[in-house]
């Protein structure tokens, strides 16, 4: 007896799972990635069915479609957990500027910066904001990210930024890849409150929050199976941004209306954010360039997943990297994304991220890929739907034009990604 299936992908010269049921991968655990050679994988109604050796899944199912993957690797769909992806502009001019001497930093506080692309998503409408987005997630939906978190954050004002996040469910709603959306008011301060930083934390805090939250309870339908949309807090906690004190206002006010916190620390300076992050049970703490060895050993023996974001250190011409070598070794759960922006980080490729990784953080391609995958599925709270090739979880895969998982580290500068396979759906990539 044969169980009908609507597919199945199999011969896959390697199927890694990156199977870890419960909780993310740390430590040794990071370098196994559930490899099954000939594998196979059974999926109906947009979900994995079976996942094993090709006799095995041949013999027990019966698809309406079958894919041979002989000579390729299949593996989980890229789940990206930090972006900026929605925003309208772009910022090449200070490209150019940083090119010929001028920092990030001085760029920010010189009135560009995040600023300078706030001016433009205001002035634009939900739909502007829609049509500039949707280019950005095919190109990163090409190169097998299949969920995207996604900040608000170039609103900086009540009204823009719930527009923000109507672009975002907007996208979320016509758009293949699933959008998981992060309340980013705190991202800068806006022109109108230059100098009264602590009141513009009142706004977020008594006016953009309380708005936020009736937004979510009218019009977040969770698309991926989980009670209620998650919906995340983040604050760029940054020396002549959000300090300690006024981060720890915004995210324990998210908190109270039920936005679990996420947190931009130490990009540049460390204030101590990585250890708010844990006293408030952060699913992630994010950048962490400069965090200190004390502050590694706390986030290794907390649930706050650990983000490390190397295409901004490459964008911006650093030498300089979040030291993941020494947070996976001491048990940070540690996740890749790839910042998209129009600043820092204007990259929608997962693979390209990896690469970095793995030549100036010596993450080995099994930790990059699990970091890419399982690791950044924990850091949105969706470790149990999404980011592994494991029965019952969404069927979000992808068949890699390589015979080795390696591969996706090893080569870059190409786009290796053969089909995304979104919830069952096989997808051409173009
Ligand atoms: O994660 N550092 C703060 N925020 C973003 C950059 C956003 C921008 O420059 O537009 C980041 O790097
Ligand atoms: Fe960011």
């Amino acid at each position: 007896m044969t169980t009908p299936v609507d597919l199945l992908i199999h011969n896959a010269t390697q199927l890694v799972t990156c199977a870890s049921p419960d909780g993310p991968k740390r430590g040794k655990a990071m370098r196994d990635v559930g490899l099954i050679r000939d594998g196979a994988v059974a999926v109906a109604d947009g979900e994995i069915v079976a996942v094993g050796p090709t006799p095995d899944l041949r013999a027990d199912y019966a698809a309406r479609e079958r894919v041979d993957a002989s000579g390729k690797v299949v593996c989980p769909g890229f789940v990206d957990p930090h972006t900026h992806v929605v925003y309208a502009g772009d910022r090449v001019g200070e490209f150019e500027m940083r090119i010929q001497g001028a920092t990030y930093m001085e760029i920010m506080q010189a009135g560009g910066g995040i600023v300078s692309t706030m001016k433009a998503t205001r002035a634009a409408t939900v739909e502007e904001l829609v049509a500039a987005s949707r280019p950005r997630l095919d190109a990163m939906l090409a190169l097998g990210t299949t969920a995207v978190e996604v900040k608000t954050g170039y609103g900086l004002d009540t009204e823009n930024e719930l527009k923000m996040l109507q672009a975002i469910a907007d996208l979320n709603a016509t758009h293949p890849a699933d959008l998981i959306p992060t309340f980013l008011g705190a991202h800068a301060i806006p022109p109108e409150y230059r100098g009264r930083t602590d009141e513009y934390v009142d706004l977020v805090v008594e006016e953009m929050l309380p708005a936020v939250r009736e937004w979510r309870l009218t019009n977040l339908h969770s698309p991926i199976s989980t009670p209620q949309f998650p919906l995340f807090c983040d604050v760029f906690c940054e020396a002549g941004v959000f300090d300690r004190d006024q981060s720890r206002r915004v995210l324990a006010a998210g908190l109270a209306l039920g936005l679990k916190p996420k947190i931009h620390a130490d990009e540049f300076e460390s204030l101590g954010g990585v250890v708010l992050a844990v006293e408030l049970g952060a699913a992630s703490a994010d950048h962490l360039d400069v965090t200190p060895p004390a502050e590694i050993e706390v986030l290794a023996q907390s649930s706050t997943v650990g983000v490390v974001l190397p295409a901004v250190n490459f964008n911006l011409g650093s030498t300089h990297f979040a030291d993941a070598r020494t947070m996976i070794d001491a048990g940070v759960a540690l996740a890749l994304a790839t910042d998209i922006n129009p600043g820092s980080a204007p990259c929608p490729s997962m693979p390209l991220v990896m690469a970095i990784a793995c030549r100036y953080q010596r993450t080995l391609p099994a930790e990059a890929l699990n970091a890419g995958t399982i690791n950044a599925a924990y850091a949105l709270d969706l470790g149990d739907r999404l980011g592994s090739i494991e029965v019952g979880k969404q069927a979000d895969l992808l068949i890699v034009d390589a015979p080795d998982y390696r591969h996706l580290a090893y080569q870059f500068g190409v786009n290796l990604v053969d089909r995304v396979v979104k919830r069952g759906r096989l997808r051409i990539v173009p």
